[in-house]
């Protein structure tokens, strides 16, 4: 008794729909969070901390929410997060995200621990699609090397360094499933055996280098062109750090509030990190991107007013995938973009330069 896509009106009816839908262990693994999951919970309710205020009478009537993401144009300021094991949701995995990617003019993020073969999900690339990696860095430097010197002359158009797992966070409901498919559902593991107790994350995270840290990132300059963007930075001076060690960009991210339980929600730091940046002239120096419990595009619009370049999305696309296919990712998609146009418009923006903090009251926020 599924009910018809078209009864989907918004990202949270594609999670009520997986929810039912899907095998109990996969949405184990999806929607799980660290802990007791109050980081998860913050990231929506931190939106709900900030309100606009809207402009009035003006013309409205073209909107244009186009910008560019690292260099490239792109239709929307969202783009496809990186998360693993796609195959766990819909049997063809991540080239799902690929298609509707391409459908919409968005930049997909390849996971190191993608489902499909990363040669896979380039080669499933349209004319000029644009693709990011998320890499986890492995203990074997040789095996990183690889990784991104593939992805750089295969096309990769920048490279997504997650910073917030030295060791994957403790979630307990995926742990409670014992995941067992796990071992047929990821490619690029980096070699270590699964142990299946733990649940999925844990199975497939053991190759990960918890010793990983500033002093390595120039050797990451040296084997790339890519621009190096990093993932999962959660405070003020760890930017500023970002900055000096010449990155071209952040991701201010707690990942979904899988990791660090009481990570602080990624639009709360921004808030302090735009004007820290601002202060010291630096706010052109790198783009800054946030994740986490976006499902609105007025969380997107609050996240933009606030000086964010664009947001990545993981949970509500894994559902939409999950439960219809591509045609679920591209419904999502729209629905954001349609949410996005008339957001505009009611707040009086005609094009993402209008959006700036003036435009929303974040005193809730900041008083906590
Ligand atoms: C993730 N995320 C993630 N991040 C990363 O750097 N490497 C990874 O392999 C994964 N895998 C992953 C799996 C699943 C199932 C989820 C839900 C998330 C984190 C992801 O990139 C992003 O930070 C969050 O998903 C953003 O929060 P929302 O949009 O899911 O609320």
């Amino acid at each position: 008794n599924m009910p018809p896509l078209a009864a989907c009106y918004n990202l949270l009816d594609f999670e009520s729909v997986a929810r039912q839908v899907m095998k109990k262990t996969s949405w184990a693994y999806y929607s799980s969070g660290a802990d007791d999951e109050i980081t998860m919970r913050e990231n929506h309710n931190a939106f709900h901390k900030i309100w606009f205020r809207p402009r009035v009478l003006v013309d409205v009537e073209k909107v244009d929410f186009s910008t560019t993401m690292l260099g490239t144009k792109v239709s929307a300021p969202f783009y496809v997060t990186a998360t693993a094991l796609g195959k766990l949701g819909h049997p063809e995995g991540e080239v799902i995200f690929t298609r509707a990617a391409r459908r919409h003019d968005v930049i997909q993020m390849i996971p190191t621990l993608a489902s499909c073969s990363f040669d896979e999900l380039v080669d499933a690339r349209e004319g000029d699609q644009v693709q990011w990696l998320q890499l986890y860095v492995n203990k074997d430097r040789a095996i990183t090397e690889r990784i991104v010197r593939h992805a750089e002359a295969r096309g990769c158009k920048g490279l997504f360094i997650t910073v917030d797992a030295p060791q994957l966070g403790r979630r307990e409901k995926d742990m409670r499933s014992k995941f067992a498919d796990v071992g047929s559902s990821v490619q690029a593991t980096g070699g270590d055996s699964v142990d299946r107790s733990q649940g999925a994350a844990r199975a497939i995270s053991s190759f990960i280098d918890p010793a990983l840290s500033w002093k390595d990132i120039p050797w990451f300059r040296s084997i790339t062109t890519m621009p190096i963007i990093l993932k999962g930075v959660q405070r003020v001076d760890d930017v500023l750090r970002a900055v000096e060690a010449g990155v071209q960009g952040v991701v201010l991210s707690n990942h979904g509030g899988r990791q660090l339980d009481f990570a602080p929600s990624a639009i709360e730091v921004l808030a302090e990190v735009m004007p820290a940046l601002r202060e010291r002239g630096w706010q052109d120096r790198l783009e800054v991107y946030v994740d986490g419990g976006v499902r609105r595009a007025t969380d997107i619009i609050k996240a933009l007013c606030l000086g964010a370049k664009g947001v990545g999305i993981g949970r509500p696309f894994l559902y939409a995938m999950s439960a219809y296919g591509v045609d679920g990712v591209d419904r999502a998609m729209q629905l954001l973009k349609d949410e996005m146009e008339m957001g505009m418009r009611l707040i009086g923006a005609t094009s993402i330069a209008d959006l700036d903090p003036s435009l929303v009251d974040t005193r809730g926020l900041l008083a906590g």
